[in-house]
């Protein structure tokens, strides 16, 4: 067994805001390999495809030479396993995440006890952000600028406009 110690921070990515981005900077120093994970919320109907979102997740991440972006369509514990990662990392926004963190954390523990979870609390800049929010703004004509990476700006607005 290596002694690399993977994280995984799992996420719809639909699509990658900079409010992620941050999340994946500070994560990649702490972790010598992270996986960025394109999962499946049963909750949510996506507007991006699991190409496109890992499309934009990897040309966001280019430079970060530890960071991986992958997709899987089952539980987060059995990717976890299967991937040999200690850690599952997600960002708290809010005090209102909190609550819905900790039950994910510890269902996941129970699922696979080698897994803990690591919250990173968002930088202040980023705490009302959400892909939602993003996807609201571009549907309605407005500028995603200082939302979503400069490199992905165009294609978000592209395609939300064919759909809105
Ligand atoms: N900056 C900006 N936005 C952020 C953010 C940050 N740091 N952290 C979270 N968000 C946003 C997300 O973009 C998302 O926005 P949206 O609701 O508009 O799409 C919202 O906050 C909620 O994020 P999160 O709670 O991380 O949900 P998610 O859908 O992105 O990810 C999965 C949830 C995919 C990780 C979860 O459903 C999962 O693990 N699925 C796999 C199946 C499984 O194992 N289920 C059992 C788990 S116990």
């Amino acid at each position: 067994m290596s002694n690399m110690r993977t994280a995984i921070y799992p996420g719809s990515f639909d699509p990658v805001t900079l409010g992620h981005l941050d999340i994946i900077r500070r994560a990649s120093v702490m972790f010598d390999r992270l996986i960025v994970a394109v999962m499946h919320n049963q909750n949510k109907k996506p507007m991006f495809s699991v190409e496109e979102r890992m499309e934009f997740l990897r040309r966001t991440t280019v430079e970060l030479s530890n960071v991986e972006i992958a997709s899987f369509g089952g539980l987060l514990a059995d990717y976890a396993r299967q991937q040999d990662a200690c850690a599952v990392v997600k960002g708290l926004r809010a005090v209102s995440d909190f609550e819905y963190e900790f039950q994910m954390a510890l269902a996941n523990r129970k699922l696979n006890p080698q897994l803990d979870t690591v919250l990173l609390m968002t930088s202040a800049e980023y705490m009302y952000l959400s892909s939602s929010v993003v996807k609201d703004i571009a549907v309605h004509g407005g500028s995603v600028a200082g939302f979503v990476p400069d490199r992905i700006m165009q294609d978000i607005v592209r395609r939300t406009r064919k759909e809105g």
